[in-house]
């Protein structure tokens, strides 16, 4: 069984958020599991490629409307990932080490989509599977199907991830020149509200479709940003398959982001020589109970609820707990924490910015990690800090829903709550004030939650059972 990837990021080459994870982990179990798993993804201008050797595979043209654009596509030489990764370089279009949020998006997306279309049609034997993740990547399946120029694809089955159903990549049908020839009977495929859909006409042209997690595929039959009719119409065809965690990459005893290592065994010294030199970085007093936030700043986060949140707590526990927060984003939230800290400077830190060693430092460190989130479709920040050890408090949306049981609950180790609301928030940070009263029960829950098991295997096992029932 061989499947190809196609993604916009991948850890550790570019990652923006938990799409480059997944995508980092998922082939590397899957090739453990005996198959063959490749990775393309657009080639940005990253550390990644200036550090490491690659050879070149292939190269093409693409016509992107009118305009032509030669294409190459390179190898990792070494198999480092522990799966081949391809880049898809595109002189003049694909420039730089952004991966999103450059003005001409939609044509270096749609370009890179027509080149992989494009590197496929030449390949003398295909892969058995061809799985999309997010709108990115989303035209793939229309055009493999549709396209006449790629006729020769269209038996190859294809599967459509859903990180994020929020960001669906629609564009005016005046671009619809930007595809290769396609059969106009078929218009209809790439349509939604009347305009260009990725995401929609993915859902509509893959063979089977997945979410990260199976609760956010029953939240996306109620509400998903315009496309829940669709939802609902395509549900036979999709499936939740929660997200697993690199526990390698993850792994507080061998993590050389973070000071000192630790165990289930050493969790209680290790975590504090880790929080000690956090709150000497931060200047927090370090025998106060640590919250931290970890996130791209985003309304779906909720993290604009957090300073209201911190206020509130701070003068109901008489300022017996401290915060960090790291994140960037949206201006005005980065704003936000910013004030957080201005108000509240000797028990409130911000980190704006993007920085991953400190993430890992975090998660070790911390007594607790917040997630208020208003949508979510996994989560993989409350799986890592579970396996450093760090009891998630977490609005019960999404995939956050389906990884954490309440403590309140039989068999439960975080604490839940349910609406994204500041009293939520607060209600729930008070609850976890009252279980670091209690050290031994703390202990307990710390050596639980290092041991769930949240590594890749299982997840990887249900998308074989699920490429497996998809014969051409
Ligand atoms: P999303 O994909 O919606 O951003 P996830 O929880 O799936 O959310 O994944 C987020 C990933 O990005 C985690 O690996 C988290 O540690 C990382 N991350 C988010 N923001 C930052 C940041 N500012 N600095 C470092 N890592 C971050
Ligand atoms: C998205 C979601 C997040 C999920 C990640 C990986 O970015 O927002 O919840 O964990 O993708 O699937």
């Amino acid at each position: 069984m061989e499947v190809l990837h196609v993604s916009a990021e991948c850890y550790p080459v570019a990652k923006v958020g938990g799409l480059g994870d997944v995508v980092g982990a998922l082939p590397k179990y899957q090739q453990r599991q005996g198959w063959i798993a490749k990775v393309v993804m657009p080639c940005y201008r990253t550390r990644f490629l200036i550090e490491h050797e690659f050879e070149l595979v292939h190269q093409g043209g693409l016509w992107l409307g009118p305009t032509w654009y030669h294409f190459n596509v390179i190898r990792e030489k070494h198999n480092l990932l522990g799966f081949d990764l391809y880049l898809l370089e595109i002189p003049g279009l694909i420039e730089g080490d952004q991966v999103y949020g450059c003005f001409n998006d939609l044509e270096r997306f749609t370009a890179f989509q027509i080149g992989v279309m494009e590197w496929l049609n030449s390949w003398r034997h295909h892969p058995d599977v061809v799985h999309c993740h997010d709108h990115h990547t989303g035209l793939i399946p229309f055009m493999m199907n549709y396209c006449y120029k790629y006729d020769y694809l269209r038996q190859i089955p294809t599967v459509f991830t859903i990180h994020n159903a929020q960001y669906q990549g629609q564009f005016g049908w005046d671009k619809a020149y930007y595809l290769p020839a396609y059969d106009p009977w078929k218009a209809g495929m790439l349509d939604w509200n009347h305009l260009i859909n990725p995401m929609a006409a993915a859902v509509k042209c893959s063979w089977r479709v997945t979410t990260v997690s199976p609760h956010y595929l029953d939240e996306l039959c109620i509400s998903a940003a315009g496309l829940e009719e669709l939802f609902r119409q395509e549900r036979q065809k999709a499936l939740g398959i929660l997200n697993g965690i690199d526990t390698e990459t993850w792994n507080p005893a061998t993590d050389p982001r973070i000071m000192h290592h630790y165990d289930v065994q050493t969790v209680r010294k290790g975590k504090a020589a880790n929080k000690t030199d956090i709150c000497r970085r931060f200047q927090l007093d370090e025998t106060k109970p640590l919250f931290v936030f970890i996130g791209r700043l985003v309304y779906e986060k909720g993290a604009d609820l957090l300073p209201d949140a911190v206020a509130r707590s701070l003068y109901e526990s008489q300022y017996a707990l401290n915060f960090i927060f790291l994140g960037s984003g949206d201006p005005h939230m980065e704003w936000l924490l910013r004030q957080a800290e201005y108000h509240h400077h000797t028990n409130c830190k911000s980190y704006i910015g993007y920085d991953e060693n400190l993430s890992h430092q975090l998660y070790a460190a911390a007594d607790f990690l917040l997630m208020p989130s208003r949508i979510e479709p996994c989560g993989l920040n409350q799986m890592y800090a579970m396996r450093y050890g760090t009891i998630p408090i977490v609005r019960a949306v999404g995939g956050l829903y389906d990884t954490v049981i309440d403590i309140g609950d039989p068999g439960g180790y975080g604490i839940r709550f349910l609406q994204p609301s500041v009293w939520d928030i607060t209600h729930a940070i008070s609850r976890a004030m009252e279980l670091y009263q209690h050290p031994e029960e703390m202990l307990k829950l710390q050596q639980h939650i290092m041991q769930l098991d949240f590594s890749w295997d299982k997840s990887a096992q249900e998308y074989l059972h699920l490429y497996a029932q998809l014969k051409p």
